[in-house]
């Protein structure tokens, strides 16, 4: 487990896939993802099986929020295309329980994702991508101290028409700075 002060990160269990379908299957959650088409339970199985072989660092957590004495699953991140070489990695974040979103759990967890990034994996250097629709996701991610470095223009195609796709990105020693100022 991963600790924060509302959440924890926790390995993907075969229980949990359901609950993914679920969530991927609604349109408003899938919108700024990268799925377009309704997901099957044989689908979110097979990703199962195959994020079990993929490298320990780029296996899926499961998000969890305290609820009482116990957890509640809302959702799912992960980092993806870890390149030990160049100390960086992509992460990625769905929180599927609709009614939590808004609530700073997204920001919470994505600088808890910061704080594994940079002092467990030994990263330099964490981006991501997010479609420039997605206000919501960029506001968060600007609260964890990502800053904009770049766009891909029209990359993305949906609902009829292209927007960009912005890339953002956090530096270990900006993100240190951070920690000194935040205390
Ligand atoms: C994006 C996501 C991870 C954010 O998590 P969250 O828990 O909802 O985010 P938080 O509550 O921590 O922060 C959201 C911020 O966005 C702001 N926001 C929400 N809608 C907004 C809008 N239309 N325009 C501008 N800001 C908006 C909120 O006011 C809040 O900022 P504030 O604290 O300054 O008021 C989550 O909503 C989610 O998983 N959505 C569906 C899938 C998705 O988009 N994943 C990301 C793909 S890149």
């Amino acid at each position: 487990m991963i600790l924060g002060e509302r959440i924890r990160l926790r390995a993907v269990e075969q229980d949990d896939l359901e609950r993914y379908v679920t969530w991927f299957n609604d349109p408003e959650v899938r919108k700024h993802l990268e799925m377009i088409l309704p997901m099957s339970s044989a689908d979110e199985e097979d990703w199962y099986q195959n994020m079990r072989k993929s490298p320990p660092a780029e296996r899926a957590f499961a998000i969890d929020i305290r609820d009482g004495n116990g957890w509640t699953h809302i959702g799912s991140c992960s980092f993806l295309h870890v390149d030990q070489i160049n100390s960086l990695a992509e992460i990625g974040i769905s929180i599927g329980e609709k009614k939590q979103w808004g609530k700073g759990y997204g920001t919470e967890v994505v600088r808890l994702l910061l704080k594994v990034a940079f002092e467990t994996l030994n990263l330099n250097r964490v981006y991501l991508r997010v479609y420039e629709k997605n206000m919501r996701g960029i506001r968060t991610y600007e609260k964890a101290g990502f800053v904009l470095e770049g766009r891909l223009r029209e990359a993305r195609f949906s609902e009829g028409s292209y927007q960009d796709v912005l890339i953002m990105g956090v530096l270990r020693s900006e993100w240190t700075a951070g920690k000194e100022k935040r205390g």
